[in-house]
């Protein structure tokens, strides 16, 4: 009988999880991927289209075979297909920009024994301060995960071939939401509620895709600003929830209710955990940045969810899975 002791290998990955930050944050600071995408398949030629050190390129690349984001074959290097579709710039659902702040944010971690023996940031919690630089820098960071999120729900509203609806977006950020949903529906208008630099980000994008026409902005504080009465056909809380707590999400899916016509739909897109906090991985990971950065946020559970939202007067609650978010939908 063997008696198998397990390697070390896993938990130095673990302890080492920063190396790869740091690997996937300069091969986007460098493009590496977008030039791998164009046909760079040695060190020497990505080291000179990226203008890096031979030797630099070289290291990148070993990072990169090694947390399995590059292949290797027969002396050539290539994006896998995971890559392919997520780290070239330019992408609608490229993450490079994300890979790229993730590098500095990367220092913000050593706070967390304080911060969990406080039990909440030590420093300046950043979600609620108005027009905090933080959210410029990340909301076209993160618009990209946002894009198979808009497709799923588009999908199950049946929003293509809903006719002439309205919508509001709650801290829409980059306006992402709006651009996909409006792109599908020639007929829908949009409305984002966010704070005004972060509304000009979205505005821009919106004009860039020529939907500017049938996407209005409101600026402010989405806790105090009226949303209005039976206004929308749909409402939309996206990678909110997150930033507040209990009593807050009642009181803005309550007034959602109100603003949305009767049958009207809420949509939240977040982080959910299960009802036992065992999974999934990525959303129990996250409660961590919830902890640093905001006063009362977390990753909140299922039921939870579906307890704010009959709360708030919602009846009927559906969940739907858009890795690694889900969706919550409510009438
Ligand atoms: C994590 S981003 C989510 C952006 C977008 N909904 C998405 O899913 O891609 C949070 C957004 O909420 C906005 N926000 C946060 N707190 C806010 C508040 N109290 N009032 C208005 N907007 C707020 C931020 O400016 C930012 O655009």
């Amino acid at each position: 009988m063997t008696d198998e002791q397990p390697t070390p290998d896993g938990v130095l990955r673990l302890i080492n999880g920063y190396w790869a930050t740091g690997v996937v944050g300069a091969a986007a600071c460098h493009s590496l991927f977008t030039h791998l995408e164009d046909g760079a398949g040695t060190a020497a030629e990505l080291a000179e289209r990226a203008g890096i050190a031979p030797r630099g390129a070289q290291t990148l690349l070993d990072g990169l075979v090694g947390v399995g984001l590059v292949e290797l074959s027969e002396g050539r290097y290539r994006n896998t297909p995971e890559a392919s579709r997520y780290l070239v710039d330019g992408k609608p659902t490229s993450l490079s920009g994300f890979a790229r702040l993730k590098l500095k944010h990367m220092g913000g971690l050593a706070a967390l024994p304080d911060v969990v023996r406080a039990g909440g940031p030590v420093r300046n919690a950043t979600t609620e301060v108005a027009d905090n630089p933080h959210w410029e820098e990340i909301v076209p960071a993160i618009a990209a995960q946002s894009v198979p999120a808009a497709g799923i729900a588009a999908e199950v509203l049946g929003l293509a071939d809903a006719g002439a609806v309205a919508i509001l977006d709650v801290g829409g950020g980059s306006g992402v939401y709006s651009a996909n949903w409006l792109a599908a529906n020639p007929a829908a208008r949009s409305t984002q509620l966010d704070w005004e630099p972060i509304n000009v980000i979205a505005r821009r994008l919106l004009a860039e895709r020529g939907l500017a026409d049938r996407f209005t902005t409101v600026a402010g504080d989405f806790h105090t600003t009226d949303f209005g009465t039976a206004e929308y056909d749909i409402a939309l809380y996206s990678h909110i929830a997150h930033q507040e707590s209990p009593e807050d999400n009642i009181a803005v899916f309550s007034r959602l209710r109100e603003a949305l016509k009767p049958g009207g739909a809420l949509v939240v897109c977040d982080y959910v955990v299960d009802d036992d906090r065992g999974g999934p991985a990525l959303p129990l990971i996250f409660a961590a940045e919830m902890l640093l950065k905001s006063a009362r946020g977390g990753t909140w559970r299922r039921s939870d969810y579906h307890d704010w939202l009959v709360k708030a007067g919602f009846t009927t609650v559906s969940f739907h899975s858009a890795p690694p978010a889900t969706l919550v939908i409510a009438r």
